[in-house]
């Protein structure tokens, strides 16, 4: 009896020091540091999770340590549940100066029941307003998804659990510049922003729900890290060798689902927003 006792402690501490080992691959403190909030964001589970949060005094918010320059960059978030109106959960890569490159996921928060909004943008050299708008095809609140940017030579590709929802190609061909050679950081914030996050600012965030929290599990990034001037392109993936997310593109079965996505979720795109650009629609509005 002893001895199947302590053989199956043995065991157990076997399975605890694998772990140590093997779910040290990719943990958030390895990945990310907490920049603010003053303890509202926390490290959990043993690495594993990660939790901001929003009151009224304060939201919360971390960056990755590594800057990068192309990758495909997979998070799981899991949204803030119930009345999350007037909350905001962005998540985006930037890079810095005036002239600065970014990317952006927002989840924009809502009324229990109401749908969120996931906002997206990208900015190159400065210059963003190329907002597009979407519904999800599921709760976002109530288990964790899957978002994805691949940025790569040729485009950037936004996905929802597998499915791009939003391409933005390199078309520097026709003039339009293409975020390629500033690195970028890994950004995530929650904060209020009820002033428009929700119906347009008039639902206002109720604080008595507060705190309002988002969590973060199962981040993982095949990229190239910009350190010292130089960039090193590793890859998690079997393929590591091949890099095959470097060369990405979109496949027909890929191209179908955007189109899925495009026809019936998306509620805003700035490329069909004559109203705004009287002088014309932006040049990679009119090459799809
Ligand atoms: C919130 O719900 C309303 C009503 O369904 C909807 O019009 C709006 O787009 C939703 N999302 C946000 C972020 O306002
Ligand atoms: C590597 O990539 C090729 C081509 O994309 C694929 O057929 C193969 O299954 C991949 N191998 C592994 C181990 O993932």
């Amino acid at each position: 009896m002893a001895s199947t006792t302590s053989l199956s402690l043995l065991f157990t501490l076997m399975l605890v020091s694998l772990c140590i080992v093997l779910c040290a691959a990719g943990n958030f403190n390895q990945d990310f540091q907490i920049t603010w909030g003053d303890g509202r964001a926390k490290i959990l589970n043993n690495n594993n999770l990660l939790t901001l949060s929003l009151d009224k005094a304060s939201g919360s918010g971390f960056q990755s340590k590594n800057e990068y320059l192309y990758g495909k960059i997979d998070m799981q978030l899991k949204l803030v549940p119930g009345n999350s109106a007037g909350t905001v959960t962005a998540y985006y890569l930037s890079s810095k100066g005036s002239n600065w490159d970014e990317i952006d996921f927002e989840f924009l928060g809502n009324l229990s029941g109401d749908p969120y909004i996931l906002h997206t943008n990208v900015f190159s050299q400065g210059k963003g307003n190329r907002e597009q708008q979407f519904y999800l095809w599921f709760d976002p609140t109530s288990d964790f998804h899957t978002y994805s940017i691949l940025w790569n030579p040729q485009h950037i590709v936004f996905s929802v659990d597998g499915t791009p929802i939003r391409e933005f190609k390199n078309l520097e061909l026709i003039g339009v510049p293409f975020p390629k050679n500033q690195a970028m950081r890994i950004y995530s914030s929650l904060w209020n922003a009820d002033n428009w996050a929700t119906r347009g600012g008039l639902i206002k965030t109720d604080w008595s729900k507060a705190p309002f929290t988002a969590s973060y599990r199962n981040f993982n990034a095949n990229a190239c890290v910009w350190s010292n001037g130089k960039s090193s392109c590793k890859s998690n993936s079997p393929n590591s060798t091949s890099s095959t997310w470097l060369r990405q593109e979109l496949d027909t079965s890929g191209q179908q689902r955007l189109r899925w996505v495009q026809k019936n979720y998306m509620i805003y795109n700035y490329c069909v927003d004559k109203k705004r650009f009287p002088q014309g629609l932006p040049l990679e509005c009119t090459r799809f």
